[in-house]
């Protein structure tokens, strides 16, 4: 296995950009909830253990807490924001409220010797969050960095081998994040680098042979980065025993499924496309519920796969494109209201009996699956794809979904898709939404009464919130004239100018 850094999660927003950064620097890591037990932190070896920040204080009475004996393992620790405050306090320091509480990009000077920051400026910019701090280190720390409003920005102990920041360097606001991280992985925890995704791909493929012998394995394939990357991984692993399904449930985008046929062509697969369109319009007529919407298409990919899988003789093992960050959310304790039911063709049936399950990318964060990907030689508008619901287009379309009302959408989508892509502004996320609104118009001589049709286009890091996107009004006038004349039963676009929250992504 590869030398591991262990994060321990304390509820802190920014714990896996804090694992990715690691990643980033050679070194695999894992974020594991911060009760872990002891005994399966020293089993799992690893060279160093970072704390998250997290919301709380560590004074309240359910504050977020770890084994102390983590302090003893003879491994060095970095806390982080609440992280830092908890080593604080477990260590006999005290920790105070902020007078002022500190928010933003602050000054920083590093007041002294320090094994944490090395020979970095004495001057530093550092991304601060936090009410609380330490007012107090514990006995045997030094202070290695202050603010004007935080007088211990930093402290450690070098002979126990433990290090905290009040800041963040993990985002990329600490201007010197990288390197300090660098820093405590190289220097502090002896890091070697040994973890790159070429050694990624050939471990995982003798896994996946290892695991499923000379059995067969079906995949549903989306078209989406995950599963996309899943099947080039395991074609490659086990070459012609990869049966894909893939569903055309008639609300992919123009040419998708075409992109896809062309992407997998030549490679030891078997991919099966199978044309459910009918059956799937035929499941939402007269829906307009956008609830009932992903329930009844759910149920229906649920019917097309098992089908699908049956013909093709019900191979032994199903594969899943699970990637970590889905790993991670499935063990949090957090439960959150349900907003949407998601449809993806991760969430397969679950009566449907396997001899097991395959999940190569179940390590790996997005960024990482892209990495592979390219790796694997998928093209770039696959590696790249943006994030499309499995619901696809029917979720698009406000209202009842016709053929009539998808093909209106489906030509405007490829128009707004293509001119935001050429324009290279800066979208995270960009397509089109039919509304159910008609109004009237004026065309040449005639009136009209046709649809009006949102253009959405968002800034996003996580998709879990958003801004939408500043696009530049030649653009969007560009597209408007495009739409009302090239896209007939449109004759009015409109620009979604929503966050979220509060609204969503999607319309529905
Ligand atoms: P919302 O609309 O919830 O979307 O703000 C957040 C992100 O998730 C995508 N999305 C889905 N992805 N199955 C998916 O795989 C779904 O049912 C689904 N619904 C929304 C959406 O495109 C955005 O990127």
């Amino acid at each position: 296995m590869y030398q591991t850094v262990i994060i321990l999660d304390f509820g802190g927003q920014y714990k896996e950009l804090i694992a990715r950064r690691v990643r980033e620097l050679g070194v695999y890591s894992e974020i594991w909830p911060c009760d872990t037990p002891l005994e399966k932190i020293r089993a799992a070896n690893p060279i160093g253990v970072i704390f998250t920040g997290g919301p709380d204080n560590v004074y309240a009475p359910d504050a977020p807490a770890c084994d102390r004996g983590v302090f003893e393992l003879g491994v060095p620790v970095l806390g982080i924001c609440y992280g830092m405050q908890f080593m604080c306090h477990s260590l006999g320091g005290q920790v105070s409220p902020c007078d002022k509480s500190e928010y933003g990009v602050v000054d920083t000077r590093l007041t002294g010797e320090s094994r944490f920051f090395g020979d970095l400026d004495k001057a530093q910019r550092v991304l601060m969050s936090h009410t609380d701090y330490v007012s107090a280190a514990p006995e045997g720390f030094i202070v290695t960095a202050q603010t004007s409003l935080c007088p211990a920005a930093a402290m450690e102990c070098p002979q126990r081998n433990l290090y905290a920041v009040q800041f963040h360097p993990e985002v990329e606001n600490t201007v010197n994040g990288k390197p300090m991280l660098r820093r405590f992985l190289y220097e502090i925890c002896g890091a070697t680098g040994d973890y790159n995704m070429n050694d990624y791909l050939e471990r995982e493929m003798e896994a996946v042979r290892a695991q499923v012998g000379d059995k067969r394995v079906l995949l549903g394939l989306s078209g989406g980065v995950d599963s996309s990357v899943c099947a080039a991984l395991l074609s490659r692993a086990i070459p012609g025993r990869l049966t894909c399904i893939y569903i055309d449930h008639g609300f992919m985008r123009k040419n998708e499924t075409e992109e896809v046929r062309a992407a997998f062509a030549g490679r030891a697969l078997d991919l099966r496309i199978i044309d459910a369109s009918e059956q799937f319009l035929k499941a939402l007529e007269g829906v307009t519920d956008p609830e009932e919407k992903r329930k009844r298409i759910g149920r229906e990919f649920v019917r097309a796969f098992e089908k699908a899988a049956r013909d093709c003789g019900n191979p032994s093992f199903l594969a899943q494109g699970t990637i970590y960050p889905d790993v991670v959310e499935s063990g949090s304790k957090n439960k959150s209201a349900v907003i949407k039911s998601h449809h993806n063709v991760g969430g397969l049936p679950k009566d449907m009996s396997f001899e097991g399950v395959v999940e190569p990318l179940r390590g790996l964060f997005k960024d990482e699956v892209r990495a592979l990907g390219r790796m694997l030689g998928l093209p770039k508008t696959l590696v790249e794809r943006q994030p499309f619901p499995g619901p696809g287009l029917a979720i698009r379309v406000i209202g009842e979904v016709t053929c009539e009302r998808l093909h209106i959408l489906r030509e405007a989508d490829a128009i707004v898709r293509e001119e935001i892509r050429r324009s290279r502004v800066k979208a995270d996320q960009y397509f089109c939404v039919l509304t159910n609104v008609r109004s009237v118009g004026v065309m040449g001589d005639f009136r009209t009464y046709d649809y009006t049709l949102a253009i959405r286009a968002v800034r996003t890091n996580d998709f879990m919130t958003c801004e939408y996107a500043r696009l530049p009004h030649t653009l969007l006038s560009r597209m408007s004239t495009r739409i009302t004349n090239e896209v007939q039963g449109v004759n009015r676009v409109v620009y979604d100018i929503t966050g979220k929250p509060p609204a969503t992504i999607e319309w529905e």
